[in-house]
């Protein structure tokens, strides 16, 4: 494991986010990891912030209940797009994603989501702020798109709102 100055790494962070990284939760003994591309790294309450959007029917909206996730990016995209895609559209209501994609998971320093180990650079979070976005406040057509009436938590883009996360970052460092 090699600890490292998260704000060195924010051009790789920002670029894979845009293009998918994974959230992973443990609560209850059990562990979920969820992509998402929606987020922001910063700094607020002069601590260094990550902020994920999660929808409030996701899986992972009940697991981050814990109060603490990792942040999971790749550093080899070419060899770990398809779990990335897979756990972008599989919820760990009806698959264990670890088990079926046969993770390995690292346990986590500070907080209890583990890390893993194909996703190597990782950001351990513990939440110290949660919000519901108001989607009213958004211009009409992106209301529209982002959160149609009709579409129920079965479809991706659909009309549960999003929760923003912040989680404070303790530890980042690439697992080994
Ligand atoms: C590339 C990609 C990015 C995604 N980004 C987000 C996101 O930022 N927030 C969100 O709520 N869902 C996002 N999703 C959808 C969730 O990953 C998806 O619904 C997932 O199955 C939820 O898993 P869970 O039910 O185990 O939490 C994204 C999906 C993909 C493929």
């Amino acid at each position: 494991m090699k600890e490292i100055e998260v704000f060195d790494y924010s051009n790789d962070i920002m670029k894979e986010l845009q293009k998918g990284i994974l959230i992973t939760t443990k609560k209850d003994g059990k562990v979920n990891s969820m992509t998402v591309s929606w987020g922001h790294l910063g700094i607020e309450w002069g601590k260094p912030i990550f902020v994920c959007y999660i929808r409030t029917g996701r899986y992972t909206h009940q697991m981050l209940d814990s109060g603490e996730f990792t942040v999971n990016i790749p550093l080899d995209r070419d060899k770990n797009g398809k779990l990335i895609n897979y756990c972008g559209s599989h919820s760990g209501r009806d698959v264990d994603k670890v088990k079926k994609l046969g993770l390995h998971l690292i346990p986590g320093i500070e907080v209890s989501a583990p890390a893993i180990q194909e996703l190597p650079l990782t950001l351990e979070c513990k939440i110290i702020y949660r919000q519901m976005q108001e989607s009213s406040k958004l211009p009409l057509e992106m209301q529209e798109h982002f959160y149609p009436s009709d579409k129920d938590s079965s479809f991706g883009i659909n009309r549960d709102q999003h929760e923003m996360f912040f989680g404070e970052i303790i530890k980042a460092y690439i697992a080994d």
